[in-house]
């Protein structure tokens, strides 16, 4: 990362300041010195698939803050906070300058990705820190280099990022809940093997030797990385021709609510297989992908609200890894440790 983000502060003066901050290096590990002191606002996370954001500005809603992206004039991405420094309009209502700045909606103030305001048409001094927007890191990152990207999709969801990933590491549940959509009742098989093999701060890892569907299709490997990400691995290709990865961001948007953004690319030995996939128009794929979040979404939800109610929660989801509860693994310590809030 060459740029820093710039952090805008209030001191003591109640005038807002720009300070040079860097951002986390994009695959460092998470750094947590005490589960108190994890910080959700000091990590990357996805937000949207490059595809799906266009020339006009891209409103988003990360850990309850307003967001808006946007491409510049070099096509890099941006990212400001979605308020107008000088009368709190969202910025994501106005649109993107001929010179690739961002222009306010209400009397037109430009600013840059870095948040600088560079023009105030009516007059005014645009180098003021009061004219300053406050400005987030941001990249396009992640291409796939040798893997078939089938079945990219993004949904949000009524239920907290948290609730997210417990439910996609849970194997156990996939031959029921997704009973014809993506297995079936009959395939559930035994954990007895399952083992978590590695812990850090960051998160864990964890091999299933025999793995889904009553072991047809070899281990799965599974790793949870904090504070979002979890990825299944089949390496199927001496039995079935073919690799998958299933990563799953769970993207927290505020307490009960978060985007999912799936990743399910292939390898496979046959090098047709992927020139016929790739014909496959992305609407199609993206119908019948979102069938597995319809499985869970309406039980997810209820299921939520009761776990606070019952007081199960000792803070609001989105906040601490409340649901944690080891259904699958024999221990999720060393991922509570990443998804603690303070
Ligand atoms: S509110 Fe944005 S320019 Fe006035
Ligand atoms: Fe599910």
């Amino acid at each position: 990362m060459g740029r820093t983000r710039r952090v805008t502060v209030a001191t003591t003066a109640d005038i807002p300041q720009v300070v040079e901050r860097p951002p986390p290096a994009l695959d460092s590990p998470v750094e947590v010195s005490r589960a108190s002191s994890f910080d959700w606002k000091d990590h990357w996370y996805p937000i949207a698939f490059t595809k799906d954001i266009g020339s006009a500005p891209y409103p988003f809603t990360l850990l309850e803050e307003p967001i808006v992206l946007w491409r510049d004039g070099a096509g890099e991405y941006q990212c400001l906070a979605d308020s107008c420094p000088h009368r709190l309009v969202p910025l994501s209502e106005g649109r993107v300058a001929p010179d690739g700045t961002l222009q306010c909606a209400y009397h037109g103030w430009q600013f840059r990705g870095d948040g600088a305001c560079t023009l105030i048409p009516q007059g005014g001094d645009p180098a003021s820190p009061r004219a300053c927007a406050r400005s987030y890191a941001c990249r396009a990152a992640q291409g796939l280099g040798g893997w078939l990207a089938f079945g990219d999709m993004w949904r949000d969801l009524p239920y907290d990022a948290v609730t997210l990933i417990e439910n996609v590491i849970d194997a156990g549940h996939v031959p029921f809940t997704h009973h014809a959509t993506v297995s079936k009742r009959t395939s559930s098989g035994s954990f007895a093997d399952l083992a978590v093999t590695e812990r850090s701060e960051a998160g864990f890892r964890g091999l299933w030797p025999s793995g889904p569907r009553r072991g047809a299709l070899g281990p799965q490997a599974t790793e949870w990385r904090g504070p979002n990400l979890m990825r299944h691995t089949i390496e199927a290709q001496e039995t079935r021709g073919f690799s998958n990865i299933t990563a799953v961001y769970a993207v927290p948007i505020a307490p009960g609510r978060c985007r999912a953004i799936v990743r399910q690319p292939f390898k496979f030995k046959n090098r047709v297989i992927p020139a016929v996939m790739g014909l496959v128009p992305r609407f199609a794929t993206h119908l019948d992908a979102l069938k597995i979040l319809d499985d869970d979404v309406v039980f997810l939800h209820l299921q939520e609200e009761k776990v606070v109610k019952a007081g199960l929660a000792t803070k609001p989801p989105g906040q601490v890894g409340v649901f944690w509860r080891g259904h699958v693994w024999e221990s999720g310590e060393g991922v509570c440790v990443g998804c603690a809030g303070q």
